[in-house]
C-alpha cells in the first residue's frame, strides 16, 4: 500500500519535472488538488465579480460603437468564469459550491475589483491597466502544470489582449480629445496605478504559498517578478498615451535594466482583501441577488432534464 503511494507519487514527481501536464484521471497530491481549486475558484470569481465595475457604464457608454465593444468585453469576462469553473469541477468541486462559497465570503476574489468605477475613462483604464495585469499573471498560466487550467488560459489569454487593446485606443481617442477628456483619463490613471500594481499580490517574501505552488509549476514567476514585468511594460505605453504614474520613485535604472518603483499601500491592500474595500459588500450583494434571481432558471433547467431522462427510461424500457 505504502508503496504504491510512493510510486503515485514518483510519477507525479516526474510528470511535473519533465514538464508534461497533469489531468483529471491522475493522481495528485491533496495539497497540489486543494491548491488548484483556491486559485482557479478566485480566479473565476474574479472574472464574473469583475464584470460589475465596467457593468456599471453600459447604459452610459458615450455611442453605439462604445457599448458594443464594452457589452462584447464584459460578455467575455461571463465566458471566461465559465470556463474555468469548468475547469475547477475537473478536480471534484460543484460550480454550485463554488458560487456559494463566494457569496457566503468564504472564497475571495481579485482585490482590484473593489474599487468602483467612477468616470467613463476607467472603462480605458481598466481595460489597459487591469487587464493588462491580468494577461502579465496570466500568459505563464497557459503553461500550468494543471492541463484543463492551462488549457482554459490560452483562449482566456487571446480575449484578455483584445480588453487590453480595446482600453488602450479609448484611452489614445480621449486623450487626443479636449483638455477636460484629458485630465480625466489623468485623474483615472492616478486611481488605478497602485491597486493595478497590487494585483500581483503581496511581496514575495509576505507571500507563503508563493514556492509551493512554483515546485509544483502551478506558477512559473514570482510576485514581485510579474509585477516589475508588468511596470517595464507599462512605462513606454504611458508615455505614448501621454499620462504619468502617481508614483515619485518611478525612474529608469541602467544597471538593473529596469524601472525602479515605489511600495504599494500593503495595508490598503489588506483591508480590501478583508472585505473592507469601497464596494465589497455592493459586489457580493449584487452576486448574491444575480444568483437568487436566477433560481427559476436552474430549477426550470433540472425539471426538464428529469422529465427527459424519465422519457428515455420509458423509450428504453419498450424496446
Ligand atoms: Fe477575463
Ligand atoms: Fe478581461
Amino acid at each position: 500500500m505504502t508503496e504504491t503511494i510512493i510510486e503515485l507519487e514518483t510519477e507525479f514527481e516526474r510528470i511535473i519535472q519533465s514538464d508534461q501536464r497533469i489531468e483529471p484521471r491522475d493522481w495528485m497530491p491533496d495539497g497540489y488538488r486543494k491548491t488548484l481549486i483556491r486559485q482557479i475558484a478566485q480566479h473565476a470569481h474574479s472574472e464574473i465579480i469583475g464584470m460589475q465595475p465596467e457593468g456599471n457604464w453600459l447604459t452610459r457608454a458615450p455611442s453605439l460603437r462604445r457599448k458594443a465593444i464594452l457589452m462584447a468585453k464584459v460578455q467575455d469576462e461571463a465566458g471566461h468564469g465559465l470556463y474555468l469553473y469548468s475547469a475547477t469541477e475537473t478536480l471534484g468541486v460543484d460550480r454550485a459550491e463554488l458560487t456559494d462559497n463566494l457569496i457566503e465570503g468564504r472564497q475571495k476574489y481579485s482585490s482590484i475589483f473593489n474599487y468602483p468605477t467612477l468616470s467613463f475613462a476607467d472603462v480605458g483604464v481598466i481595460g489597459w491597466l487591469v487587464d493588462g495585469a491580468a494577461i502579465c499573471n496570466q500568459v505563464p498560466l497557459c503553461r500550468s502544470s494543471y492541463g484543463p487550467y492551462g488549457r482554459a488560459m490560452i483562449r482566456v489569454c487571446k480575449e484578455e489582449s483584445f480588453h487590453q487593446r480595446q482600453g488602450f485606443e479609448l484611452l489614445m481617442t480621449m486623450m487626443s480629445g479636449t483638455q477636460a477628456q484629458r485630465d480625466m483619463v489623468q485623474e483615472s490613471v492616478n486611481r488605478w496605478w497602485w491597486p493595478a500594481l497590487m494585483m500581483f499580490g503581496p511581496p514575495d517574501d509576505r507571500s507563503p504559498n508563493s514556492a509551493q505552488s512554483m515546485a509544483w509549476r502551478i506558477k512559473r514567476h514570482t510576485n514581485d517578478e510579474l509585477r516589475q514585468r508588468f511596470v517595464d511594460m507599462s512605462v513606454p505605453q504611458a508615455e505614448i498615451l501621454g499620462v504619468t504614474f502617481p508614483d515619485p520613485d518611478l525612474r529608469w535604472n541602467a544597471e538593473r535594466g529596469a524601472h525602479d518603483f515605489g511600495e504599494p499601500d500593503w495595508d490598503e491592500f489588506m483591508q480590501v482583501v478583508k472585505g473592507n474595500g469601497a464596494t465589497s459588500v455592493e459586489r457580493i450583494a449584487n452576486r448574491r441577488a444575480a444568483h437568487e434571481n436566477g433560481a427559476w432558471v436552474r430549477e426550470a433547467a433540472a425539471a426538464f432534464a428529469a422529465r427527459t431522462a424519465a422519457a428515455d427510461t420509458t423509450t428504453s424500457e419498450q424496446e
